[in-house]
C-alpha cells in the first residue's frame, strides 16, 4: 500500500487517496506521485544550487510529481533510481554552480547518480553516497570536486559497478582500499591531481573493463598486476609521469584489449613484441616518451589499428610492413624514421582523416602522392621533410581540411593559386620556396606562417604578427615595414 501512494504519510489521507484510486480510477494521479523522501532529497540538492542560469532545475517544483522533472527517472513504484543532470559543453550557460547536499542520501533507492559536465559543482568528494545502499553507478565528471578521494571509499562503496570521478581537482594518491570495489567494470580518475604510484589493489578489480588514470601526475612503474585484469577494454594512463618501460605481463591482455594509451609519460625501453599479438588493438599511443630501437615486425598484425601515435620518441628504421586494411590517423613525427615515401598502407586507406609526419625523412615530389580517398582529411603535418614540388593539386580536392603543416620543405608553388577551403583554420607553409602574392583569402584563417619563403608584394590586412611573415624577398606593409611608393 504505502509502496502506490508513497506520498501520504498521514492514515486517513491514505484511505482517502486509496478510495480515490479505486473509485475514480482516472484520477491516479496521486500514485504516480512521488515519495516524500525522495522530494526532499531532491530539492534539498537543489537548493545546495547557488546558480543555475540556463534552468536544468527548473522543472523541479515542490507539490509536483518529482519523478517527472528534468533529469530524475523512477523506477520500483515511482521512487527516485536515477538522478543525470548534463551540461552542455557548447552553451556557455549550461552549467551549475554550488555543492552537492548530503540531503541527496534522503533519495535511498538512488541506483545511478550522473553529474556530468556541470563545470562549477565543487566541494569535497560527497560522502553522503556512502549511505546510499542501491547505489551502483556514479559519474560525477567535469566538475570541481577538490580533497582527497576519501581513504574508505572502498569499505563504504563496495558494490559499486563503475565510478568516475575525472575531470575534477582530486589530489593525493588513489586509496589502496579500492581493491574492495571487485565489482567495478569501470573505474575512471583521469583529468585530476593524483599523485604516488598505482595501487597494488587495482589488481583485484578482475571485472573492470575501463582503467583510465590519465592526465593526473602518478608516477612509478606500470605495474604488472595490470596483466591480471583479462577483461579490459580500455586502458588509459596518458600524461602522467609513469616510467620504467611497458611491463611484459599486459601481453596477457593481448585477446581483449581495444585502447591502449601509455602517451605522454617517461616511459623507456623497447616497444615490445608482444603488441603486435594485441588482434583487438583499435588505438594504440606510445607518444611523448623516451622509446628507442624498432617498431616490432610483429604490427604488421595489427590489422584492426585505425589510430596509432608513435610521435616524439627515438625510434628508428626499419619502419615494418604494416597490413591494415583502412588507418583512420596516424603520428609517426619527431623520431628517427627515414621512410623516404608516404607509406602505401597510408595512401591506399580509405578512411584517414588525421595524417602527421613530421620529421620523417619523406624525399618525394608532392604531386606524386596520391591518396585514394582525399575526401575525409582534415589534419595534415609534413613538416620538416624533403618535399618538393607543389600541393595546389590536392588542397584542391580536400574539401573539409582544417589544418595543413608543410614547414621546412622545398614546396615551391605560387600561393595565389592555392584554394583556401572554408574549413581551413592552421596554414604553415614557413621556410619552403613558395612565391607570389599572399592572397586576401588568408585573412579568414586562426593561424598562418608564409615566413621564410620568396614571396612579394603588399601583405592584405590580417590579425597575424609579423613572425608569420618574415624572412622573403619583398613582402612589405603591416606588420612589416610599409612598401615603398
Ligand atoms: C563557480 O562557483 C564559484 C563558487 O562556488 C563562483 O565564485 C563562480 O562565480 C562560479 N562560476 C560561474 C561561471 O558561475
Ligand atoms: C564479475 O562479474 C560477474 C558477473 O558478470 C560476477 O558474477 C562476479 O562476481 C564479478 N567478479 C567479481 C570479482 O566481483
Ligand atoms: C617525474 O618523475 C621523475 C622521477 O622518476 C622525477 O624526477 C620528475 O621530477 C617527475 N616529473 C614531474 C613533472 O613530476
Ligand atoms: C603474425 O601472426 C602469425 C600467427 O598469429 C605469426 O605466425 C606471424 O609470425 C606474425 N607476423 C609477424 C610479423 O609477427
Ligand atoms: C580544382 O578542381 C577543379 C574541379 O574540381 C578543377 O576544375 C580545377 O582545375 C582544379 N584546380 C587546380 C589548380 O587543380
Ligand atoms: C613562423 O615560423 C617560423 C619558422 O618556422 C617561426 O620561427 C615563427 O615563430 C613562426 N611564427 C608564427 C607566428 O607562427
Amino acid at each position: 500500500m504505502n509502496e502506490l501512494i508513497p506520498c501520504q504519510r498521514n492514515s486517513s489521507a491514505l484511505l482517502l487517496i486509496f478510495f480515490t484510486i479505486f473509485t475514480f480510477p482516472f484520477l491516479k494521479v496521486a500514485s504516480a506521485a512521488c515519495h516524500a523522501d525522495d522530494e526532499a532529497g531532491l530539492l534539498g540538492f537543489k537548493s545546495g544550487i547557488t546558480s543555475d542560469p540556463s534552468g536544468m532545475l527548473g522543472s523541479w517544483k515542490k507539490g509536483t510529481d518529482c519523478c517527472t522533472w528534468a533529469g530524475v527517472g523512477c523506477l520500483l513504484n515511482n521512487r527516485v533510481t536515477s538522478l543525470s543532470l548534463l551540461g552542455q559543453p557548447d552553451k556557455p550557460n549550461s552549467f551549475l554552480s554550488g555543492t552537492v547536499s548530503p540531503s541527496l542520501s534522503k533519495v535511498q533507492f538512488l541506483d545511478g547518480l550522473y553529474l556530468q559536465q556541470l563545470r562549477n559543482i565543487s566541494g569535497q568528494f560527497p560522502e553522503l553516497l556512502f549511505g546510499l545502499p542501491n547505489l551502483k553507478y556514479v559519474y560525477i565528471e567535469n566538475n570541481k570536486l577538490s580533497g582527497k578521494i576519501p581513504e574508505n571509499i572502498g569499505a563504504k562503496l563496495a558494490h559499486l559497478g563503475a565510478l568516475s570521478i575525472e575531470g575534477n581537482r582530486f589530489t593525493g594518491s588513489i586509496p589502496s582500499s579500492i581493491s574492495a570495489m571487485t565489482q567495478l567494470t569501470q573505474l575512471k580518475l583521469g583529468g585530476n591531481l593524483l599523485t604516488g604510484s598505482i595501487p597494488i589493489g587495482i589488481g583485484n578489480l578482475k571485472n573492470l573493463t575501463l582503467l583510465s588514470l590519465e592526465r593526473n601526475r602518478l608516477s612509478g612503474a606500470i605495474p604488472h598486476f595490470l596483466g591480471s585484469l583479462s577483461e579490459l577494454r580500455v586502458l588509459e594512463l596518458s600524461h602522467n609521469n609513469f616510467s620504467g618501460s611497458i611491463p611484459s605481463s599486459i601481453s596477457s591482455l593481448a585477446p581483449k584489449l581495444a585502447y591502449l594509451e601509455l602517451g605522454q609519460n617517461a616511459l623507456t625501453g623497447k616497444i615490445p613484441d608482444f603488441l603486435g599479438k594485441f588482434k583487438a588493438l583499435d588505438t594504440l599511443d606510445l607518444s611523448h616518451n623516451k622509446l628507442f630501437g624498432t617498431v616490432p615486425r610483429s604490427f604488421g598484425n595489427l590489422t584492426k589499428i585505425f589510430n596509432l601515435d608513435l610521435s616524439y620518441n627515438q625510434l628508428v628504421d626499419p619502419f615494418p610492413q604494416m597490413n591494415v586494411k583502412g588507418i583512420e590517423s596516424l603520428d609517426l613525427s619527431y623520431n628517427g624514421f627515414h621512410l623516404n615515401q608516404i607509406p602505401k598502407w597510408v595512401t591506399s586507406s580509405p578512411i584517414i582523416y588525421s595524417l602527421k609526419l613530421a620529421k620523417c625523412g619523406i624525399r618525394m615530389k608532392f604531386e606524386d602522392w596520391k591518396p585514394s580517398e582525399t575526401y575525409f582529411y582534415d589534419y595534415i603535418d609534413l613538416s620538416d621533410n624533403e618535399i618538393s614540388g607543389s600541393p595546389i593539386g590536392l588542397l584542391n580536392k580536400t574539401d573539409y581540411l582544417v589544418g595543413f603543416q608543410a614547414s621546412g620543405n622545398k614546396l615551391k608553388f605560387n600561393l595565389e593559386g592555392l584554394r583556401i577551403v572554408k574549413t581551413l583554420k592552421y596554414l604553415d607553409l614557413s621556410k619552403n620556396l613558395v612565391f607570389g602574392k599572399v592572397p586576401k583569402a588568408v585573412t579568414g584563417l586562426q593561424q598562418l606562417n608564409v615566413s621564410y619563403n620568396h614571396l612579394c608584394g603588399a601583405i592584405p590586412a590580417t590579425k597575424f604578427p609579423a613572425t608569420a611573415f618574415v624572412g622573403n624577398d619583398c613582402l612589405c606593409g603591416a606588420p612589416l615595414p610599409p612598401c615603398k611608393a
